[in-house]
């Protein structure tokens, strides 16, 4: 059944808390992928005794997938996380913050990750809060984002986005449950525009979904 999906979505909601975990991956076959390639570059940036932002930390993931590398480089980890909901679910080495990050007072750090967040911030916030980044990140350093991008236009961008519909479908999601999670997401999610990524360089794309990353020099 469909009923969790609320008609606006939202991550301020126990259901859509309690499911996440299992409809991310169903409905993003290669988030365990994506999740590697974050802590690899990671592991890449982050310097002994670096300190890295996890914004939009959800349940953990990120913090859980670079344990071991905050565990060998002493690393300290900060998760910032909007929703209560999603907090009280957040399991992670290092601290969580219970806040929005586009008004969050960041400290200096090395490695800021926004791993499918920057699609859920008000467009109008996304470019002050990229442009902090840039201003506290060490150099040698990076802000790493993994996010939607604008679909291609023309017949390759319908294939591309019917590309998502069928990997969805072969997880088990029923096309009842991709239309109305879709229809959910009006407004709520909306992908990255490109003067966004200025100074970023692409180092993963599935589809409409791609990975970047912003080197501080
Ligand atoms: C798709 S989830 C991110 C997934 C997560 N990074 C992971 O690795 O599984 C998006 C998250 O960003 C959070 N979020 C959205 N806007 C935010 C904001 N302004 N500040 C902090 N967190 C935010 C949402 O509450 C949600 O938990």
């Amino acid at each position: 059944m469909t009923r969790w999906i609320p008609d606006d979505w939202t991550f301020h909601s126990d259901a859509v808390a309690d499911r996440f975990e299992d409809h991310v991956r169903e409905s993003l076959p290669w988030y365990d992928l994506a999740t590697f390639g974050v802590a690899h570059l990671v592991r890449c940036y982050l310097p002994p005794g670096g300190m890295i932002y996890d914004i939009g930390a959800s349940t953990g993931n990120i913090g859980r997938a670079i344990s071991d590398v905050l565990d060998t480089r002493d690393g300290d980890l900060v998760g910032i996380e909007i929703a209560p909901e999603m907090a009280d679910r957040w399991e992670s080495p290092g601290t969580l913050a219970v806040a929005d990050a586009c008004d969050y007072d960041y400290e200096p750090f090395d490695v800021a990750v926004l791993f499918l967040t920057l699609m859920f911030i008000p467009l109008r916030k996304r470019a002050p809060l990229l442009n902090r980044l840039r201003e506290f990140c060490r150099p040698g350093g990076a802000v790493i984002v993994v996010d939607k991008t604008p679909l291609l236009p023309g017949y390759l961008g319908a294939s591309i986005h019917r590309l998502t519909l069928a990997q969805k479908r072969a997880a088990g999601i029923t096309m009842a449950e991709i239309a109305e999670k879709e229809l959910s997401l009006s407004g709520v999610q909306r992908p990255l525009d490109d003067y966004l990524l200025d100074g970023f360089t692409e180092w993963l794309r599935v589809g409409e979904f791609a990975g970047h990353i912003w080197e501080a020099t």
